[in-house]
């Protein structure tokens, strides 16, 4: 190594000792080292960054004061995209699944398939200078992520420095792996959440992603995250030549690592399979499935990836665990366009994590099919693992069971008529927005974030507002007399001024949005998107006639005659005319649709330099083809920056400010997949 080399290496080196003693003081409050210790590496490094004329990056120890985090959940791009893995959820699939390697490979060709149990949290990438851990981001759309560096470093499992005998690390690298919370890490955490008041998490994923997003650190620390590492991305073909020795190494630099097994035919994969599933129980962690990949790296290799997900790689995934109890009671719930959904209330259980007292049975058909009554005992779980739902029942003896649950005749909330509408499952109330469930969902359909994105405007402030009479129509979301607002509990006069200031902030919307907030029946973000391309103002939408609507791609008859019905209401024109009375703006939309699921899509980008492959015009268009924005001048809101040969200021500014930049093969890269 020559000299420079060696002080590049050892000014790495020192960045990482230095960040992780600042976060051992300020953050856990548990100096590692003496003051006057860390003043002497300190000035080591100040004086190694003079000698060596590099640009020093702002988050250098020598360039903060004190702990002075990386900036909030700023994007980092992945030096190598993260995939995403193919789901099986039946052994047939495992079956195609090895006979499709087995046609990518050579017939004879022995393949060794290793199996890892799947994980259920998120998936993080940490990047690694000379052995120090520099950053580390969440998965984002798998090219690029949130900088969640300094909430990792409490995450157990993950060393911040990389070291051991016989292990060539590679000076730059990435290493993957998955980010969860223990079960006892869970339940602890939520019983925190209940004697706080606040709301328990749902499942420990959510937990897991909502402990490494804080602000501060210390929060995170205090969850009690864990890390599995399973993949590397730069350089793991270095170091290793097939993913049972690269997790060796891995586990020989301190990540922890899952227990694995090495298996050859269908059956001993499936045998595994079954086995693990008989453990998940019993595991101090949830998982959800297990994942089989190739073993062999050149293998790997030779087979590809598709789109998303690599194809020597298969998760199959557990089937939702069942569980039984009782039922208590079954309610109606009126949704945001007045469908009443039957619900089984029943005594709490445990399901896959997370108590459950309440289920859907979707709707009266499926409430009769079931037969569910009050006193049943019935076999519940959770749907994709997230909604609870009512399996079936198992008490059957007739002479002992409450009879079945009457369809009601009236709405349960504002007890107006119920009507089922022909040829459809579903119940519905017509009381409109003079019923207040109906109402109550309507503006916090209203208000989100594919609407109007009323920040800080959640379900129990909607909830409140309307059971208060604050909101009695969708305008007066607009119209709120705050000096009212302020005498509620918990409504000071600092949440006040920024729930006023976020309201205020929107009364601009993209004519694509306003649609999609008004909640016409049938109409999705992606029909509101393709009306309002079509109509290019609400005006010309207002006056639209059935054929002019059907000749819309994806407009069919349902959704025509729901838009007709809506805009001939009086009620509805009403409103309209109310909204933008009240200053709602409603712009055209300007940007042109994403062609599907682009990681660029909704970014901000800048283009300098000049391309080998292509002009810089035509990589501007098929970008804004993609609905990528496309800047001329490098600022905080740019995400990245694509520099081709003597980029100059432009990426001098981009350095400075801790923009990614990237280069044309990746430009190339992103323009030729669409889809993540
Ligand atoms: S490998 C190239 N291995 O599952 C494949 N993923 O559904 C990259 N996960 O994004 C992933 N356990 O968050 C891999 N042993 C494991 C895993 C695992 C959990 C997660 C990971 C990934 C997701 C894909």
């Amino acid at each position: 190594m020559t000299d420079s080399a060696h002080a590049l290496q050892r000014i790495h080196q020192l960045r990482g000792i230095l960040k992780g003693h600042n976060y051992r003081y300020y953050v856990l409050n548990a100096p590692a080292i003496s003051d006057a210790a860390y003043d002497v590496l300190l000035r080591e490094l100040e004086q190694l960054e003079q000698e060596n004329a590099q640009p020093i990056p702002v988050d250098s120890p020598t360039q903060t004061v004190g702990f002075n985090p990386n900036p909030a959940f700023a994007s980092k791009t992945h030096a190598l995209p993260m995939l995403s893995l193919a789901n099986a959820f039946s052994d047939a699939e495992i079956t195609d699944f090895m006979r499709r390697n087995q046609q990518g490979l050579l017939e004879n060709e022995t393949i060794t398939y290793i199996a890892e149990p799947k994980v259920d949290g998120l998936a993080i990438n940490m990047y690694y200078a000379f052995g120090q851990l520099v950053y580390a981001a969440t998965r984002g759309d798998g090219v690029i992520g949130e900088d969640v560096t300094d909430n990792i470093r409490s995450v157990s499992g993950i060393p911040w420095s990389l070291a051991a005998d016989g292990v060539d690390i590679p000076e730059h690298i990435e290493i993957r792996g998955e980010v969860y919370m223990p079960k006892a890490s869970f339940a602890a955490l939520n019983k925190r959440q209940q004697a706080a008041d606040l709301k328990p998490f749902a499942n420990p994923r959510n937990a897991a992603a909502g402990s490494l997003r804080q602000l501060d650190a210390s929060v995170t620390a205090g969850r009690g995250l864990a890390f599995f590492a399973y993949a590397t991305g730069l350089a793991g073909d270095v170091f290793a030549q097939s993913q049972h020795q690269m997790l060796a190494q891995l586990a020989a630099l301190g990540f922890a690592t899952q227990e694995t097994g090495l298996l050859q035919s269908e059956d001993a994969i499936l045998q595994y399979y079954q086995t693990w599933q008989a453990k998940r129980p019993s595991l101090d962690y949830e998982i959800d499935g297990m994942v089989f990949k190739v073993d062999d790296f050149q293998q790997q290799q030779q087979l590809g990836a598709v789109a998303r997900s690599p194809r020597w790689a298969m998760a199959y995934k557990f089937p939702a665990e069942e569980v039984e109890t009782v039922v208590e009671a079954i309610t109606w719930q009126v949704g945001r366009t007045g469908v009443l959904t039957p619900v089984a209330n029943m005594l709490p259980v445990l399901v896959a994590g997370v108590m459950v007292s309440r289920a859907t049975l979707h709707n009266i058909q499926e409430l009769a099919r079931k037969d569910v009554r009050i006193g049943d005992r019935v076999v519940i779980r959770r749907a994709g693992d997230v909604i609870p739902e009512v399996v079936r029942t198992l008490s059957l003896q007739a002479a002992h069971r409450a009879p079945a649950t009457p369809v009601p005749k009236l709405c349960p909330v504002c007890a107006s008529a119920v009507a089922q509408a022909e040829g459809e499952a579903a119940l519905r109330c017509l009381g409109g927005l003079a019923c207040s469930a109906q109402l109550t969902e309507r503006v916090k359909h209203f208000v989100s974030r594919d609407a109007f994105d009323i920040e800080g405007f959640g379900a129990k402030l909607a909830e409140k507002l309307v059971e208060k009479g604050q909101i009695k129509r969708l305008s007066d979301v607009f119209k709120l007399d705050f000096a009212i607002i302020n005498t509620w509990e918990g409504m000071g006069e600092k949440k006040i001024a920024n729930l006023k200031q976020h309201i205020q902030d929107k009364r601009k919307i993209s004519l694509a949005r306003f649609i999609y907030a008004l909640g016409i029946r049938h109409v999705g973000q992606t029909t509101a998107r393709q009306l309002a391309q079509h109509f290019g103002d609400l005006a010309a939408l207002q006056q639209a006639n059935v054929e002019e609507l059907l000749g819309i791609h994806d407009v069919g008859e349902e959704v025509s005659q729901s838009l007709l019905d809506f805009f001939t209401q009086a009620y509805n024109q009403d409103e309209l005319v109310a909204l933008l009375a009240l200053g709602i703006e409603v712009l055209p939309d300007d940007t042109p649709e994403p062609s599907g699921n682009h990681p660029l899509v909704g970014k901000t980008v800048v283009l300098t330099g000049s391309f080998a492959r292509m002009k810089r015009s035509a990589a501007k268009t098929q970008l804004q083809q993609l609905g990528v924005k496309v800047a001329s001048a490098v600022s905080q809101s740019t995400d990245v920056l694509i520099a081709g040969e003597k980029a100059g200021s432009k990426r001098k500014k981009a350095l400075d400010l801790g923009i990614d930049i990237v280069d044309e093969a990746q430009l190339l890269l992103w323009l030729q997949s669409d889809v993540a």
